[in-house]
């Protein structure tokens, strides 16, 4: 029997922490062989603290085989001790009428807190990954807090992009998801993010011979850029299950050597992007952590979707350099 990973989500008691915690105490993050103990933080009020409560009965009623315990807190301490993988999930919603740098600013503080929190008190060989938005930023922010666990482990969520723009070119060309293959999400977690339509394939052939030109740049990177709010227009709330679904898949592909797919990473310049600023990149596990998948070749289009992405995740960087030390 392996000895148990501990896993801190932080939000667990929001709505993508309740379609999350199920799924990784179900082994479907970690695989069926993996035991696990869950760090759930949530925020020091009580309806929070009582929410947490209820899904930690239900994980309970789950008689998940897996699951070797849970850990209650509000204490960012308690909360990261000896974490193995976190999972930062929790973060304040823009509220009506804010402005995106007040965003920015408000939840850059949150990560400040956790990344030095992280930084002193995870286990060694702890991983990070953001999902809170502004991800990228936020990841960023976070690594920049410390110097024990190095800045390559923060990476950022762009999977649910990268399952989004799947779906689609699938549902198009009328085949199934499986036979899509090679989409990257390149750049922000935002609608400035570049789905790059022309590496994909579909059915081993490029999707630009499949699907017209005019679809592609026009239809799909709409639909693809602005599905969020399209959930929450259809939903009344923002995407969750589909949210929760691709950081299990993007938390197994970093645990899958060989596994190739988009995260957003500390840059170090590739693909033109500012070599500070966490993008979103096609990158392959490796035995010991991961590459960006480099050497793959952008056309003029290409160039300047990620042009416009890169200047977006500058300026944020600008709008919180005082949150960096
Ligand atoms: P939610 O509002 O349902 O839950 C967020 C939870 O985080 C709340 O329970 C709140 O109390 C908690 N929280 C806030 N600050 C915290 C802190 N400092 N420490 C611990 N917990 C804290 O929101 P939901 O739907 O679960 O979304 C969470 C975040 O994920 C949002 O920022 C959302 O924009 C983002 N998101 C990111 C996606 C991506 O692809 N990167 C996709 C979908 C959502």
């Amino acid at each position: 029997m392996l000895s148990p990973l501990r896993v801190a989500v932080t939000g667990a008691a929001g709505q993508i922490g309740y379609a999350l915690l199920f799924r990784i105490a179900s082994g479907q993050m970690f695989g069926p062989d993996q035991p696990v103990i869950l760090h759930l933080i949530e925020v020091p009020v009580d309806k929070a603290m009582h929410a947490l409560e209820g899904v930690v009965m239900e994980l309970e009623d789950c008689a998940f085989p897996l699951l070797a315990g849970t850990v209650c807190t509000s204490d960012a301490t308690e909360g990261f001790k000896e974490v193995n993988w976190a999972c930062l999930v929790g973060s304040k919603p823009r509220g009506p009428g804010m402005e995106r740098a007040d965003l920015l600013k408000d939840n850059g503080k949150i990560f400040v807190g956790q990344g030095r929190a992280i930084d002193e008190h995870a286990a060694a060989d702890c991983r990070v990954a953001v999902v809170g938005n502004p991800a990228n930023t936020n990841a960023m922010i976070g690594a920049a807090q410390g110097e024990r666990i190095p800045a390559e482990r923060w990476t950022a969520m762009v999977r649910l992009d990268q399952n989004r723009a799947v779906g689609q070119l699938a549902k198009r060309a009328g085949v199934s998801v499986a036979d899509v293959t090679d989409t990257y999400i390149f750049g922000n977690h935002s609608p400035t993010m570049f789905p790059a339509f022309g590496l994909a394939k579909i059915g081993n052939r490029p999707a630009t011979e499949v699907l017209d030109g005019s679809y592609l740049q026009g239809e799909f990177l709409e639909t693809v850029g602005k599905r969020g709010a399209a959930i929450i227009a259809a939903r009344g709330a923002s995407s969750a299950a589909s949210a929760a679904n691709a950081l299990v898949d993007h938390v197994r592909g970093l645990v899958t050597p060989g596994k190739v797919q988009s995260v957003a990473v500390k840059s170090d310049g590739h693909y033109g992007f500012d070599p500070a600023v966490w993008a979103g990149l096609p990158v392959r596990t490796t035995e010991t952590g991961y590459e960006v998948v480099e050497g793959l070749t952008l056309d003029a289009f290409a160039k300047e979707k990620i042009a416009a992405t890169n200047a977006e995740l500058v300026s944020e960087r600008e709008t919180v350099a005082d949150l960096l030390p």
